[in-house]
């Protein structure tokens, strides 16, 4: 029996939602790093910045950055200039070519492959990164048991991900702000207005700190923390492989 999964507040299968998901990200390609800016107020690129200080990045270590979109977290681990290699998966095609084209640097290669599915060999890398990604992928366990299949004894997941606000007083603005303002910047911006809602929805639907660390836990990694930024509204996840 196929198993069901939100693509938003609409009840599909994993085939389904993997469609409509890349649907969403080929259409908003184009201007998603300016609609970033805009709906996170340029907080987005703090979130970055902290999330690649904590994967403190060591010389030589074998990085893979899985949902990499247009690049950001890339470009901020060669802003350490330390001699990394970085492998880049996106499943979709023009957001890839958006990386690509940002990023010159030849010990960076890019792959259009699916985080359930993923290439590459068991135990090749030190650290597994993800970034606004994983609300996104159809089946959540399926891509943490692949991220603990590739990573080495020894390695370290980290994900930055949208999360539940710890304070009721800053859910209650946040989630006005998420329903209302998101969508209305997606249609006069990037006259999207559809692919917003669906951030939107996705957001309310992703497991929130605790629901993933469980889900990081049954995956086998051990030691799993969060840290919680703007007070939850974004969450890094941080686990090893033993
Ligand atoms: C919101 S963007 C995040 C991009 C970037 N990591 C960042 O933080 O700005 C999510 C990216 O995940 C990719 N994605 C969604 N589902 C995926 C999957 N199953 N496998 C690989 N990439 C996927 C999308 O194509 C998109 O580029």
């Amino acid at each position: 029996m196929n198993k069901i999964f939100n693509f938003g507040y609409t009840k599909v299968t994993s085939k389904e939602k993997t469609e409509l998901v890349q649907k969403v990200f080929s259409d908003v390609s184009k201007n998603y790093d300016l609609m970033n800016d805009i709906m996170s107020l340029g907080a987005h690129r703090l979130w970055k910045k902290k999330f690649v200080e904590l994967v403190d990045p060591l010389k030589d270590d074998k990085i893979i950055d899985v949902g990499s979109g247009s690049g950001d977290i890339v470009i901020e681990l060669l802003k350490k200039n330390i001699n990394i290699d970085i492998d880049v998966v996106d499943l979709n095609y023009e957001m890839i070519n958006i990386g690509e084209k940002r990023i010159k640097n030849k010990k960076v290669n890019f792959h259009i492959n699916n985080a359930e599915n993923l290439k590459f060999e068991n135990n090749s890398f030190d650290k597994y990164l993800i970034s606004f990604c994983l609300r996104n992928i159809s089946n959540i366990d399926k891509s943490l048991n692949e991220a603990f299949r590739i990573l080495k004894p020894g390695g370290k997941y980290f994900c930055l991900e949208f999360s539940k606000p710890k304070s009721f007083f800053i859910s209650k603005i946040y989630n006005k702000y998420k329903a209302n303002f998101i969508p209305l910047v997606g249609k006069l911006v990037a006259d999207n207005k559809a692919a917003y809602n669906y951030l939107n929805e996705s957001i309310d639907l992703f497991p929130n700190q605790n629901q993933l660390k469980v889900k990081l836990t049954k995956a086998g990694f051990i030691n799993v923390s969060y840290i919680n930024l703007f007070n939850g509204i974004v969450t890094i996840h941080k686990g090893y492989k033993l």
